[in-house]
């Protein structure tokens, strides 16, 4: 099945691949070799680290072999459209992992390919980053009933995070300066979740209210990917939600802080707060190499009994 969005697996697949990125990182040899035999194609139209080694790195512990593109080789939408880049790899490769600049180009691929296809970061939406930031928390705390604040740009990580956070139950508390809220439709679709999960969701621009009380404080860059142009502008319109020590300082006596990183140092967070005892940015990196085997064993219907 494809993983475009995170809710395209529904609550009880979210469970169940957050539970099977906990068994796989306390024991790797237990899906070790279960691709044998299968390719992935694995594209990138922007820049990564975490993302392209660690799925590269998943894959070939689980026995497949990661074909690796370049944006610029493929020209998905360019030189070729995204549909009939979709029915060519498939009939080479068996499942997809794209990250890429327009979303839709994912639906497209989605349609045209048999095989799985995974988002490995859109405009709106960071899937398989929010399984990671879960399975981080869930290291910690029970996920029901966690508070956590994101405080930063309603971007594709933000999005991803609420759907992800209502899905599992948690208070979410997502404060943007005004103009940067998350889009209403990820809002609604989070807060359609909250019903049966017990969570709940609050949008809003006063940092100080969403950190008081918050068990985990998250933030992401305030300029994404492909935003570049916007930088002067983001920079003025953000000042004031930084998360320094005063802002952690702010949530409960142990909240964590998380990051999907890569962060800009000295703007949406200090250094001090990166380095913090709890920080655990670094964990997180960790588990998105766990959560990718996890989502790919999924995708393709390999999970172990265990
Ligand atoms: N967090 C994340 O996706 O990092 P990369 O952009 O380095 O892959
Ligand atoms: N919001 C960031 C996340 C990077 C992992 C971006 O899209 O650039």
């Amino acid at each position: 099945m494809d993983f475009l969005r995170i809710s395209d697996v529904g609550v009880d697949g979210l469970r169940t691949i957050l539970d099977a990125t906990a068994r796989v990182k306390a024991n790797p040899d237990a899906v070790k070799g279960l691709l044998a035999g299968a390719s992935i194609g694995v594209f990138f139209e922007k820049p990564s680290t975490r993302t392209r080694v660690s799925c590269e790195v998943a894959a070939v512990h689980l026995g497949a072999h990661p074909v690796m593109l370049r944006g610029e080789e493929v020209g998905l939408g360019k030189r070729e459209a995204s549909k009939d880049v979709a029915r060519v790899l498939d009939r080479y490769v068996d499942a997809l992992a794209f990250r890429v600049f327009r979303h839709q180009h994912l639906e497209e691929l989605a349609e045209y390919a048999h095989g799985p296809v995974i988002n490995l970061l859109s405009d709106i939406a960071h899937p398989c980053q929010a399984v990671a930031d879960l399975a981080t928390i869930a290291e910690h705390m029970a996920l029901p009933g966690c508070r956590i604040t994101y405080i930063g740009d309603g971007n594709n990580v933000c999005n991803s995070l609420l759907l992800g956070g209502a899905m599992t139950g948690m208070h979410v508390t997502i404060c943007t300066p005004p103009g940067y809220e998350p889009d209403p439709v990820e809002v609604s679709a989070a807060r359609a979740f909250t019903v049966d999960t017990g969570g709940s969701i609050v949008v809003t621009t006063d940092p100080r209210e969403a950190l008081v009380d918050a068990n985990v404080v998250y933030t992401d860059v305030w300029t994404s990917m492909g935003q570049e142009g916007e930088s002067a502008q983001r920079l003025r319109d953000f000042d004031g939600y930084q998360v320094d020590l005063a802002a952690l300082n702010t949530a409960s006596d142990q909240a964590l802080f998380l990051h999907c990183l890569p962060a800009h140092r000295g703007e949406e967070v200090t250094d001090e707060v990166m380095e913090h005892p709890r920080s655990m940015v670094f964990d997180q990196a960790e588990n998105r190499m766990h959560a990718f085997s996890a989502v790919l064993l999924y995708a393709t219907g390999q999970l172990p009994q265990w």
